[in-house]
């Protein structure tokens, strides 16, 4: 055997051993942060409101795999039951409060019982959520003022009435904004709106409560697989029932869900997801005037575009 050979066959059995002792080092590292997310949210107390579906429904349940007490908010009460007999089947702690989040006093409610039922809260995720899709023309203004309502106000009442008891165990306000709270989308008018006001309520919020401990996150989620697209409003309130979109191609609610868990532990300041996200954002803070034109080629390419 030549010694090229030799020493292939000596080296080879090497890389082997090198790669299987690689994967078992990643299991570990993997296992080891899985074990600190576990360790880390035991018994924390989670509000997620728009828990019924979607980025909500994933949330709750990557909250409640790793040992969070979760609190269920939406409207609808049947999808609330199902998803906590999901959630203590599999071994998770969950109640759920019917919510309408556009009612101040539903969200005073929900943080009152949150209180009696496990006598803090360490996280809010504002989270429920509404999309319309009309030209500004033809959108009736009570349809405006509704998405305003559910996505702005809904934030607002809910952190209103959890502030002192987030102050008291230095948590998290989590804010599931959308990267149409950084760049805006044509035919959205008052989803844009309601999601830059929340943006620049809850990116004041953490100024104001810097030094007392008070975490806040907002996250920017690019298109997301959900039932959001179905259930936007037309110019004249109702649901458009079908998606604009392939929803085939969107990021699984899932992995916002396990972005979200992760960067709440490591008190980030704000995410902003997806590649195509990324671009957008980045283009229309550099180059606006282009964005603009690349967001109107884009998005009027949809069908039955309102402009
Ligand atoms: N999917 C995306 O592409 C995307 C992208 C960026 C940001 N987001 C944001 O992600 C959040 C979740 O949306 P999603 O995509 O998961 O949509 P979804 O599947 O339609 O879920 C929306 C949730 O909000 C709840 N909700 C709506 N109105 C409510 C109200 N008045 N009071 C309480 N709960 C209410 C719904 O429950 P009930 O009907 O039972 O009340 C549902 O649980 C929204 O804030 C949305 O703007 C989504």
């Amino acid at each position: 055997m030549s010694n090229f050979k030799a020493f292939v066959h000596t080296v080879l059995p090497e890389r082997a051993v090198l790669r299987n002792y690689r994967l078992l080092l990643y299991e570990e590292i993997k296992e080891n942060s899985e074990e600190k997310i576990k360790r880390k949210l035991q018994n924390k107390v989670v509000i997620v409101t728009g828990a019924s579906s979607g980025i909500g429904k994933a949330i709750a349940k990557e909250y409640a795999q790793n040992g969070a007490k979760v609190v269920l908010a939406a409207r609808n009460p049947e999808k609330l039951l199902r998803l906590k007999i999901d959630i203590e089947k599999n071994g998770g702690k969950a109640v759920f409060v019917e919510t309408d989040v556009s009612k101040k006093s539903d969200c005073e409610n929900l943080i009152k019982q949150t209180i009696n039922r496990f006598g803090k809260i360490d996280i809010l995720v504002n989270n429920a959520g509404i999309s319309m899709r009309a030209s500004f023309s033809k959108l009736k203004l009570e349809v405006l003022e509704r998405v305003m309502n559910i996505n702005f106000w809904g934030t607002v009442y809910c952190s209103k009435f959890a502030l002192p008891y987030l102050l008291e165990q230095k948590g998290s306000i989590i804010g599931i904004s959308s990267i149409s709270g950084v760049t805006p989308l044509p035919g959205r008018t008052g989803y844009v709106a309601s999601k830059y006001a929340m943006d620049g309520f809850l990116n004041t919020l953490r100024i104001e409560y810097l030094k007392k401990g008070l975490h806040v996150l907002v996250v920017h989620p690019g298109f997301t697989a959900s039932n959001i697209r179905n259930t936007a409003l037309n110019d004249e309130g109702k649901s458009q029932k079908e998606t604009p979109r392939n929803e085939n191609k969107m990021m699984p609610a899932e992995q916002v869900a396990k972005i979200v868990v992760r960067a709440t532990l490591k008190r980030k300041r704000d995410l902003v997801l997806t590649m195509q996200g990324k671009m957008a954002v980045w283009i229309y803070k550099n180059f606006p005037r282009l964005a603009d034109k690349l967001i109107y080629k884009e998005m009027s390419k949809e069908p039955d575009s309102p402009f």
